[in-house]
């Protein structure tokens, strides 16, 4: 008789309820796919006494994440908890050092501390999997690690956050300014009642350094990412945005840049005849464009219930047919120590919003402030007065490097008819 594969669940949330109704609700379909059954042996979260919705009677109650760490029970514990520290971490490293697979749906954790846990990991010859950490039920560690293996990366593009991804297409559906749009989300599920890291860049910059790893083969960097989150857009952007032909979109970019590796996460004007432009709502999307396959688009939704619960079982039936893999896909004795590519040297068109004291001589002004840093203009509108008197300014620039663009905003702020903020959107060319 096959032996059945012994999985411990920690968290039993959105996550961890839907990977027990997945386990136990597609157990015969899922023995028969991996050869062998896939059995919850134990249980743990912080409240026994909740009511989950499903029925746990049949399953070991585990005390601690510390108690199931240790459990000679288990071949596998599956992370559900969250955290980049305090119990999260301390279950995954005592469970690989207990000689157990891991399987975590944790961006934070992975990206803080991913190559130490992937060295004890791979020291043991243990799986630690972590494809429910980026992009939801977008199979896009495998397509990584798997079926793009032959190619050398050379650029990642991806919508890696449902919530700033939902905000900025009701913002530009409705016309509603951010901080309302952001408090409907909340009210609606969409948003965390804390949603900082959704929506100042921190989520998609955990998920695209974990990409960054495994496609270019460095270490984790995620204190590289440059990021800047949503909260600036206003829904005069989208306006100009449509008229220039683009859509907003907080992207996640990694790419080999002058020197080294670049990493961003921004808003960005996005062609609107290109697909990642439609990507709307809480759906995520990830391109990458390798030397032999060309651009490759993937798309689904990033979170919820259903699409998280089935990256983890994808993971779990891997270790149930021993299909153990580098946890970067290079192995982390080969990962190459992070290389900074220089930022100010990176170059593209900018659009530039600007409120203006209507004043004879301001345009001239700021035109001459950009001249001067090299930088021309391809196009600028000018719109009516606003109540305090000022005018909108909104200019596209041509190509030009982001340290042109950083000097030319700090002289024209300076100026006395120049209010705060400006706001500055980079602009994404294909
Ligand atoms: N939700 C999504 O759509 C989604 C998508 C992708 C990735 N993720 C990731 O998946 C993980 C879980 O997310 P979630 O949305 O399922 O969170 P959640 O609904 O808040 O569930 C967290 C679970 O962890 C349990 N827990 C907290 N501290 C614990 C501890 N010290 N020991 C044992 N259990 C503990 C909680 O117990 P109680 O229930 O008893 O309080 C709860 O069951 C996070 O890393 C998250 O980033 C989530």
């Amino acid at each position: 008789m096959t032996t059945s594969l012994r999985i411990g669940l920690a968290g039993l949330g959105t996550v961890g309820i839907g990977t027990y109704k997945i386990l136990a609700g597609q157990a015969d379909m899922l023995r028969d796919r991996c050869g062998r059954p896939l059995e919850v042996v134990a249980v743990s979260a912080r409240d026994k006494s909740k009511d989950r919705g499903v029925d746990l009677s049949d399953v070991r109650w585990a005390d601690s994440v510390h108690a199931m760490a240790r459990d000679p029970d288990l071949d596998v514990v599956v992370e559900m908890i969250g955290g980049a520290d305090g119990d999260a971490y301390d279950l995954v490293r005592d469970a690989l050092d207990h000689g157990k697979h891991v399987v975590t749906a944790n961006k934070a954790l992975i990206a803080t501390h991913g190559v130490e846990l992937a060295r004890r990991a791979e020291e043991k010859s243990l799986t630690l999997a972590y494809e429910a950490a980026v992009a939801g039920g977008i199979p896009i560690i495998k397509s990584l690690r798997e079926g793009l293996v032959a190619n050398k990366v050379s650029r990642i593009i991806g919508i890696l956050n449902g919530t700033s991804n939902y905000i900025l297409t009701t913002m530009e559906e409705t016309k509603r300014p951010f901080e309302d749009v952001l408090s409907e989300a909340q009210a609606l599920g969409y948003a965390e009642a804390d949603p900082t890291f959704d929506i100042d860049g921190t989520d998609a910059a955990h998920k695209l350094s974990i990409l960054t790893s495994i496609a270019f083969g460095a270490e984790v960097a995620f204190d590289a990412v440059r990021c800047e989150g949503i909260e600036q857009i206003s829904p005069l952007d989208f306006q100009y945005a449509a008229e220039f032909g683009y859509r907003i979109k907080l992207l996640a970019i990694a790419e080999e840049g002058e020197g080294g590796l670049l990493q961003f996460v921004h808003p960005t004007f996005v062609p609107a005849e290109t697909p990642m432009a439609d990507i709307d709502g809480v759906y995520n999307a990830v391109v990458v464009e390798g030397d032999a396959v060309g651009r490759t688009v993937y798309e689904g939704r990033g979170a919820g219930e259903g699409p998280t619960a089935s990256a983890i079982v994808a993971d779990i039936a891997d270790v149930a047919r021993g299909q153990a893999q580098p946890v970067f896909l290079t192995p982390v004795a080969k990962l190459q120590p992070y290389r900074q590519g220089d930022f100010d040297a990176r170059r593209g068109k900018f659009y530039l919003r600007l409120s203006v004291k209507d004043r004879p001589g301001v345009i001239a002004q700021i035109s001459r402030i950009l001249a001067d840093r090299d930088v021309s203009i391809e196009s600028i509108l000018q719109k009516g007065t606003e109540a305090d008197g000022a005018v909108v300014v909104v200019l596209m620039t041509h190509q030009s490097s982001e340290k042109a663009i950083a000097d030319a905003l700090a002289g024209i702020e300076a100026l006395d008819d120049v209010m705060q903020p400006s706001c500055r959107i980079r602009v994404m060319e294909l």
